[in-house]
């Protein structure tokens, strides 16, 4: 039986070029499953798209005889991918924002599988905040972009917002789908901050979203792998797919790490604190005027360390490292000092430049060499680090 793809037709003036790429994903021996916005049936026709794709042409999330042939939410499972092209703003704002007033929205919140978004428009609707902020949403929910070019529009203004050419878009598809090598691969990710109890009411614990750990667990999940996600506290969903285990302390986190093991693959993007709380008190404890408390703290077992040293050691353990000053210099000494095989380092300039933020600069330090990224969407970076475990 022929592969499937579904191709959600956006109404924009490159809808026409859809049929080519429905040409193109024939000749590579796939199915089309054909989607054509309201919009999109005045740019291009149901009977040509129909007669190129040689199947019927989805548009009508209220058609009866759809729902009793083949049910939207079965709709949305039955291919390998959804491709959106071109991806109108409206629908890329509808989808950033999880709407589901049509069929295609409907699929697109519906699916299982991942979406892969030919955006299109004039390069002014390209630049306008509101499209930027709902596409880095939509990287971080792990939509997968192709383009937009650059070039001349039919608008005739020139800049970026043309669609990527047929061409493209089919290559990006079977690289996209070739991209599941991991389904036999365990990976625990430590994702979080953790807390340490001083009394029921108090706590010692830092800013970590828990958005960098989850975006790396979505990037594997995507590639097949089986994910062990120990977290603790977190302001960021949780990664659908995963074996999720929640915890508190840091002690807690050590236990739930090495009891769910041996895995091919640790990542330890936690920030776990080097401290407990040794004198913790069972109960509240009251403001005195003669005098302040005094914490006494102790050390916590250190989780990237032992698991690098462990008998079943991982094939790749990774660490973080988050720096205020000497990233580099401190980085590398911790590489050595844990003895994992890469660490993933990042600055702390001030508060909001990391934590919780959608964005990062990483530098990927191993033995023997430390590679400087871009600054990307966190998403992105994990995207990229699955990459790097694919390879490795
Ligand atoms: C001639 C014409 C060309 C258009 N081209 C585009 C386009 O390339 N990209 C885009 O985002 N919207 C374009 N629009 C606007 C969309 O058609 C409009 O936002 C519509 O609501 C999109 O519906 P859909 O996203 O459900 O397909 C165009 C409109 C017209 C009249």
């Amino acid at each position: 039986m022929k592969k499937k793809i579904t191709i959600i037709i956006g109404g924009g003036i490159a809808a026409y070029k859809s049929l080519e790429l429905i040409r193109f994903l024939q000749s590579e021996n796939f199915e089309i499953i054909p989607v054509l916005t309201k919009s999109a049936s005045n740019f291009i026709t149901s009977l040509s798209i129909s007669a190129i794709s040689k199947n019927k042409v989805y548009s009508d999330l209220f058609d009866l005889n759809d729902e009793t042939e083949m049910g939207h939410i079965q709709l949305s499972r039955v291919s390998e991918l959804l491709v959106v092209a071109p991806a109108t703003a409206n629908l890329i704002s509808k989808f950033a924002n999880g709407i589901a007033d049509d069929l295609a929205t409907t699929l697109v919140l519906a699916t299982d599988k991942k979406v892969l978004l030919a955006p299109s428009m004039n390069v002014r609707m390209w630049n306008h905040p509101a499209t930027k902020e709902n596409i880095l949403k939509l990287k971080q929910f792990g939509f997968e972009l192709i383009g937009p070019n650059s070039g001349e529009m039919a608008c005739g203004e020139f800049g970026l917002g043309r669609m990527a050419e047929p061409i493209e878009i089919k290559n990006q598809i079977l690289s996209s789908l070739k991209n599941k090598n991991l389904s036999n691969k365990k990976i625990l990710i430590t994702s979080g901050a953790t807390i340490e109890r001083i009394d029921p009411v108090r706590y010692i614990s830092n800013d970590s979203s828990g958005i960098q750990g989850t975006s790396i667990a979505n990037a594997l999940i995507r590639k097949g792998a089986e994910v062990i996600f120990v977290t603790g506290k977190s302001t960021y969903e949780k990664p659908l797919g995963a074996k999720i285990i929640n915890v508190e302390s840091a002690r807690e986190m050590y236990d739930a790490v090495f009891k769910n093991g041996p895995y091919n693959v640790a990542i330890c993007a936690a920030a776990v604190s080097d401290w407990y709380v040794d004198n913790k008190n069972s109960k509240k404890i009251k403001k005195s005027f003669l005098k302040s408390p005094q914490i006494s703290l102790k050390e916590n077992p250190d989780i990237l360390s032992d698991i690098s040293k462990s008998k079943n050691r991982p094939e790749l353990v990774i660490g973080f490292a988050a720096e205020t000053d000497d990233l580099i210099k401190n980085a590398k000494s911790k590489l050595n000092q844990k003895g994992c095989d890469i660490i993933v380092a990042n600055k702390i300039d001030n508060k909001s430049s990391v934590f919780g933020n959608l964005e990062n600069k990483v530098s990927i330090i191993s033995n023997d060499k430390t590679v400087h990224w871009p600054k990307m969407s966190k998403a992105e970076i994990g995207e990229k680090l699955s990459d790097l475990i694919e390879n490795h």
